[in-house]
C-alpha cells in the first residue's frame, strides 16, 4: 500500500490566480459595473490590465480602474506603457484572457468588421487570446439584426465567447434585454475559459445531499448532508468542460450554473434517476449521503403523539453505488464515505466492497470537515491500493483536486475498471 503524503490542491482550483486578464471597457453606461468586475478579478488573484475606449473615459474616470487594478489604465494607442514595446500589440499577446465588459454595439461591430482603429480593437486584432464579450446596450440596439449578425460572426470563430445581457430595466428607462450580465456570471465564464478542459466532451453524473425517507407526511429519517460537497464537484466538472447532471436530495443550495439539476427525495428515487442516465455517463461521483434504511411504512396522515414509546421499523434501501459496481460495464466511479473513526481502513474496505474505482473517505465532526461546513479533508483510495491524503481545504478546491486525479484516468481505463 502506498501513501503519498498530504497533497496540495491543484492549480485548477483557482483558475484566475496569477492569470493575466485584459479588461476592455467600452463607452456604455454599464462601464461603472466594470469597476466591480475589476475588484472580483483581482480578489481571485488575476493580474488585471484595464484598457478603456475614449468613450468609456467620458463615463468613468480611469483613476477608478487604476486604483482597483493597481496598474495604469491604457487608453491611448500612441502612448507606450511600462513593460511593453508596442502597447497595442503587447498587452493583448501578454494576456491569458481578454474580457470586454461592457461590449458596446460599436466595438462588437468594429471587431467583427476587422477594424483596429483604437487601442482595444487593435489589441484584439493583434493577439490570439480568447475573448469574452459581455454586451450591454439599449434594447433596440441589442435586437438590431446587424448587432446579432456581428456577434454570430464572432462566435463562429472559436476564439470569441459571449455572456449574453439579461433583461430588466435599462438606463434608458425601457424594460428589455440589454443589461450587462451579472458580475458572477461573467466571472463564471472567465473561470471556465481559464480552466483546463480535461472533461470536454464527457458526461459526468454527480449525486449530492441527503435523502429523506418519510414515515408520515411531516417527518422523515435523514442526515446532516447539505449538498455542498456534491454541488462543488458538479460545478468543478462543469468548469472543466463536462456536461453535468446533478441528482440532488433536498438542499437549500442554488443550482450551479450550467449544470442540470434533478431533484429527488428518497434513495429509491435517487437510484432510479442514476440508473436512467448511467449508460451514457463517463463518470459517476456518488457524493450523496444516501440513507441506508427507510421506514417500512409511510402513514398517509400525521402520526399523533400517544403515551409511551413508538417504534419505527426500517427496511434496507438499495445500495446504488454497490449496484453500479456490480454492473458489467460502468463509468469511472467515485464513492464517498463519511466516517467518525478509522477513515483510511473504512475507505479501503468500502471501495473494495462496492467495487468502485476511487473512494474518498472523510472524517466528519471535530473541525475536520464533512457535513455542513465549507471545508473538507480526507483520503482518496483507488483500486491499486494507493492512498492519498488531502488537507482541510475549501470544498471547491477539494473538488478540483479530486478531478485532477480522476480526469486523466478516463482516458486510460483498464478493462478491469470498465467491466
Ligand atoms: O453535503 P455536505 O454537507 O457537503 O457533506 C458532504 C458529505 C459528508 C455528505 C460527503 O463528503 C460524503 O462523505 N458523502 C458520503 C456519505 C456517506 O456516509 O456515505 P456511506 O458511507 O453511507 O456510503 C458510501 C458510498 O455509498 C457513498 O458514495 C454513498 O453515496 C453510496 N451509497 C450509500 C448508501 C446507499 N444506500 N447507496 C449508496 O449509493
Amino acid at each position: 500500500m502506498n501513501d503519498t503524503q498530504l497533497s496540495s490542491p491543484g492549480a485548477t482550483a483557482a483558475p484566475l490566480e496569477d492569470r493575466r486578464v485584459l479588461l476592455g471597457v467600452c463607452g456604455g453606461i454599464a462601464a461603472y459595473k466594470s469597476a466591480e468586475l475589476t475588484r472580483a478579478l483581482v480578489r481571485e488573484g488575476a493580474r488585471v490590465q484595464v484598457v478603456m475606449t475614449e468613450a468609456a473615459t467620458r463615463l468613468v474616470q480611469p483613476l477608478t480602474f487604476e486604483v482597483l487594478s493597481t496598474r495604469p489604465v491604457a487608453c491611448d494607442m500612441w502612448q507606450t506603457a511600462p513593460g511593453t514595446r508596442i502597447q497595442h500589440t503587447d498587452h493583448g499577446r501578454q494576456s491569458d484572457l481578454i474580457i470586454i465588459a461592457p461590449a458596446t454595439a460599436n466595438t462588437i461591430g468594429r471587431i467583427a468588421g476587422g477594424l483596429a482603429d483604437n487601442l482595444l480593437t487593435s489589441l484584439v486584432m493583434a493577439s490570439r487570446t480568447p475573448v469574452l464579450l459581455a454586451p450591454a446596450m439599449n434594447v433596440e440596439m441589442w435586437s438590431n439584426p446587424l448587432v446579432q449578425e456581428n456577434l454570430a460572426r464572432l462566435t463562429n470563430l472559436a476564439r470569441y465567447h459571449v455572456v449574453p445581457p439579461e433583461s430588466g430595466e435599462l438606463a434608458c428607462g425601457v424594460d428589455g434585454a440589454g443589461r450587462l450580465a451579472p458580475i458572477d456570471q461573467i466571472m463564471d465564464d472567465a473561470r471556465r475559459l481559464l480552466s483546463p478542459q480535461d472533461l470536454a466532451g464527457r458526461f459526468v453524473l454527480v449525486t449530492a445531499g441527503p435523502t429523506y425517507e418519510p414515515f408520515d407526511p411531516v417527518r422523515f429519517v435523514g442526515n446532516h448532508s447539505t449538498g455542498l460537497m456534491g454541488y462543488a464537484l458538479a460545478a468543478a466538472a462543469q468548469l472543466r468542460g463536462a456536461r453535468v447532471v446533478l441528482i440532488s436530495g433536498p438542499t437549500a443550495l442554488n443550482p450551479p450554473r450550467g449544470v442540470e439539476v434533478v431533484s429527488v427525495t428518497t434513495a429509491i428515487e435517487m437510484r432510479a434517476e442514476v440508473m436512467t442516465r448511467l449508460a451514457e455517463a463517463d463518470m459517476l461521483a456518488m457524493v450523496a449521503a444516501v440513507s441506508d434504511y427507510r421506514p417500512t411504512a409511510r402513514a398517509t396522515a400525521k402520526i399523533h403523539k400517544t403515551s409511551g414509546d413508538k417504534e419505527i421499523r426500517l427496511a434496507l434501501n438499495p445500495d446504488i453505488l454497490a449496484e453500479v459496481g456490480s454492473l458489467e460495464t460502468r463509468p469511472l466511479t467515485l464513492g464517498f464515505a463519511a466516517e467518525t473513526e478509522d477513515v483510511v481502513a473504512a475507505a479501503h474496505r468500502k471501495r473494495a466492497a462496492k467495487n468502485v474505482d476511487f473512494l474518498f473517505g472523510n472524517l466528519v465532526g471535530g473541525g475536520r470537515g464533512g457535513f455542513a461546513c465549507r471545508k473538507n479533508s480526507g483520503v482518496l483510495v483507488d483500486r491499486s491500493g494507493t492512498q492519498e491524503s488531502f488537507p482541510l481545504v475549501d470544498k471547491a478546491e477539494l473538488a478540483h483536486a479530486l478531478l485532477d486525479r480522476l480526469a486523466p484516468r478516463l482516458a486510460t481505463r483498464t478493462p478491469e475498471e470498465v467491466t
